[in-house]
């Protein structure tokens, strides 16, 4: 159901794979192109992301580190981006990190399209890459799938157009709309201090417009917007959704993935930002994980929870493989499992931000929580289940779904 007053917005795109597979060189070569074609002035200021134009239409692309960046943004909350390029140098061909990077796109349910990158490489092999992604549910439409999949260089700069253009085919496909008029909201991408401006915030505006001047409200923070420099360095008037755009004026640093939203009371505004300032400076208190094994039916009976996602960590991919297939055999009667990422390694920080941004748990078999792991499931209150008997895992995870741990 369309209302008349939403209007398309241009897509978000993030870049994830594994390192080294070309993702920066790849925005790069993007970004070079828009250059070339001379429609922009002036150099590129980093804020973080940055709107490209190509045949009439605009992409705005998040410049993220990798997909820990992209999940933990989604871990507060944040869901900021509409389409994820999975680069895989074709060379390599598909990696852990590769994997990783499907099921983080996967959980939060963002369409993939994959490019393969450096086809211009010795022993580059496009559909070794095909296969391989294959296995991974990513089938390209010549293989009878639906995923998108674009061969490129962005070293020689090939076939970067034909990229644009699917990413613009994809975004038609979702329908993306959103509000232009009214008060503007948005998401923190980066913040930083700089000298003569005090603190910067890089915000990518969701919906309505936002102008110098706004009151501004930005997690403990607020400030009236002094003004908005867009991502070729240059002040504007204004920014709509879709949007990147650096924002000056604000009372201190907020940080990635913070909601920004304009209002109009500022006495309020401000009152808001002091209490909420004074609550991060108390002490804080020990929260217990929000979802647990033994909490999850209590969950369900408010009417909350109908999934429990798993990221299930063990020893060696047969241990994973048995695992799921055991796990898979539970029957599910009020509570789907889904697992959203299973490999074999040590529990990390990233599996932590993955199962916090889902609401999920985090599962090890004859497997260790690394150190940063450890205390991020401190911080942002995510249960770890250690089990060195595969019975006793399976077993506790059927008795969870059935209620029968409370
Ligand atoms: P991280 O951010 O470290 O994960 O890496 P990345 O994915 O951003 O890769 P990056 O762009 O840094 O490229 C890694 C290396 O691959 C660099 O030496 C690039 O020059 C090279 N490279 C990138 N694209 C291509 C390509 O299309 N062909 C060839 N031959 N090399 C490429
Ligand atoms: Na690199
Ligand atoms: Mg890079």
């Amino acid at each position: 159901e369309v209302t008349p007053d939403l209007q398309l917005r241009s897509p978000v795109v993030a870049f994830l794979g594994h390192v080294d597979h070309g993702k920066t060189t790849l925005l790069d070569a993007i970004r070079h192109t828009r250059v070339a074609a001379g429609e922009a002035g002036g150099i590129t200021q980093h804020i973080g992301a940055y709107t490209i134009h190509h045949g009439g239409k605009s992409i705005t692309f998040i410049d993220t580190p990798g997909h820990e960046a992209f999940t933990a943004m989604r871990a507060r909350g944040a869901s900021i981006t509409d389409i994820v390029v999975l680069v895989v140098a074709a060379d390599d061909g598909a990696m852990p990190q590769t994997i990783e990077a499907i099921d983080h796109a996967r959980a939060a349910n963002v369409p993939i399209i994959v490019a393969i990158n450096k086809i211009d490489a010795p022993g580059a092999n496009p559909l070794r890459v095909k296969t391989q992604l294959q296995e991974r549910g990513l089938a390209p439409e010549e293989f009878g799938g639906e995923t998108i999949f674009c061969e490129v260089s962005a070293l020689k700069g090939k076939g970067i157009d034909h990229l644009l253009e699917m990413i613009l085919l994809q975004a038609e496909v979702l329908e993306l709309r959103a509000l232009f008029d009214g008060p503007a909201v948005g998401r923190v991408i980066e913040a930083q201090m700089e000298t003569g401006r005090g603190p910067t915030a890089s915000i990518l505006v969701q919906k309505g417009t936002l102008r110098p001047g706004d009151v501004v409200l930005c997690g403990p923070y607020w400030g009236r917007v002094r003004a908005l420099i867009n991502d070729l360095g240059k002040t504007v008037r204004e920014a709509g959704p879709s949007t990147p755009v650096k924002v000056t004026g604000l009372s201190g640093l907020p940080s990635p993935g913070e909601e920004l939203l304009v209002e109009s009371d500022e006495r309020r505004v401000r009152q808001i930002a002091e209490e909420r300032l004074a609550l991060l400076k108390r002490p804080r208190q020990e929260v217990g994980p929000k979802v647990t094994l033994e909490n999850l039916f209590a969950a369900i009976a408010e009417g909350q929870r109908k999934t429990l996602h798993l990221v299930l960590k063990a020893d060696t991919q047969g241990s994973i493989e048995a695992l799921v297939g055991q796990l898979e055999k539970i029957p599910s009667k009020k509570v789907e499992l889904s697992v959203i990422h299973s490999a074999a390694g040590p529990v990390t920080e990233s599996d932590i931000l993955l199962a916090k941004a889902s609401e999920g748990i985090v599962i090890g078999f004859n497997v260790k929580t690394d150190s940063s792991a450890a205390a991020a499931a401190k911080r942002e209150g995510v249960q770890i289940k250690l089990f060195s008997v595969i019975y006793e895992l399976v077993d506790q995870v059927r008795d969870a779904m059935a209620g029968l741990l409370e």
